[in-house]
């Protein structure tokens, strides 16, 4: 047996770039999509995506950290560790003014991790940050070794994982010290991307039977400048910030690093 799936992540609000990586994953005629959380907050079009995607039931979506802060009103009872985090909290708050309750308790109610199982035995795990934790403490950040995260899967024996969250794609291969082979795709990022290629990406994930899995990630051409410019005059406070993100294809301020 075999079975395709594609998978992307992080769109936050930008509309163009998910156009972008929809259209792109037209070639991959995939038996399984899959949006691996965070729709909305950091763009000015939240709305607009999660209509998007709620109007495509063939999808699978999870739902990501800054999904929880807009629907669950994050800045009634989050702690802001930092200004930046102050800036985040309010622009959640401005971001569900902007949706309506049916679109937002559409989105709350979308599952944490989903896990297919194409043959018995051999699963593979889809969840935003890390299986054990949604994202606002814990993630699978690019400066991690395959070591480091090997040992953080301790006892999770999915053939494979896919998350988002840290917004750059990418696949590692690692031994356990079972002496179990793991495969972890990154899709991320749909919106704007910080490992510094601009591009917005999606992945690819296929299984060919007998537990052999092949993993990819793509990047899509996209007019980042245009989309740089709207973030920018949009309703967003900080618009600036985001277009910087948007541009340069890195966050926009090294001393706020979210993980
Ligand atoms: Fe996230």
């Amino acid at each position: 047996m075999s079975f395709k799936w594609v998978l992307y992540s992080d769109i936050h609000g930008q509309i163009p770039q998910l156009d972008a990586v929809q259209e792109a994953v037209k070639k991959e005629e995939a038996d399984k999509v899959v949006v691996i959380g965070d729709l909305v907050g950091l763009g000015p079009e939240p709305a607009e995506v999660i209509e998007r995607i709620k109007g495509m039931p063939e999808i699978e979506v999870i739902i990501g950290n800054v999904d929880l802060w807009v629907t669950r009103n994050v800045w009634e009872w989050g702690e802001p560790k930092s200004p930046h985090q102050e800036w985040m909290f309010r622009m959640m708050q401005h971001t569900q003014e902007r949706i309506s309750k049916d679109l937002l308790e559409w989105l709350d109610k979308r599952p944490y991790s989903i896990t297919y199982s194409p043959e018995l035995g051999h699963d593979f795990h889809i969840f935003h940050a890390t299986p054990y934790e949604i994202g606002d403490e814990e993630a699978f950040p690019f400066r991690l070794t395959d070591d480091e995260i090997a040992e953080k899967l301790e006892g999770y024996d999915f053939d494979i994982g896919a998350h988002g969250h840290i917004h750059g794609p990418s696949v590692r291969n690692f031994k356990k010290s079972n002496g179990k082979m793991q495969k972890l795709v990154c899709a991320a990022a749909v919106g704007m991307s910080w490992d510094g290629d601009p591009r917005p990406s999606y992945a690819v994930v296929e299984y060919h039977g007998d537990g052999k899995w092949d993993a990819r990630v793509e990047r899509v051409e996209f007019d980042c400048e245009k989309q740089a410019d709207f973030n920018e005059n949009s309703w967003i406070e900080h618009g600036e910030r985001i277009a910087g993100m948007i541009r340069s294809g890195t966050f926009w301020n090294p001393d706020h690093m979210p993980h």
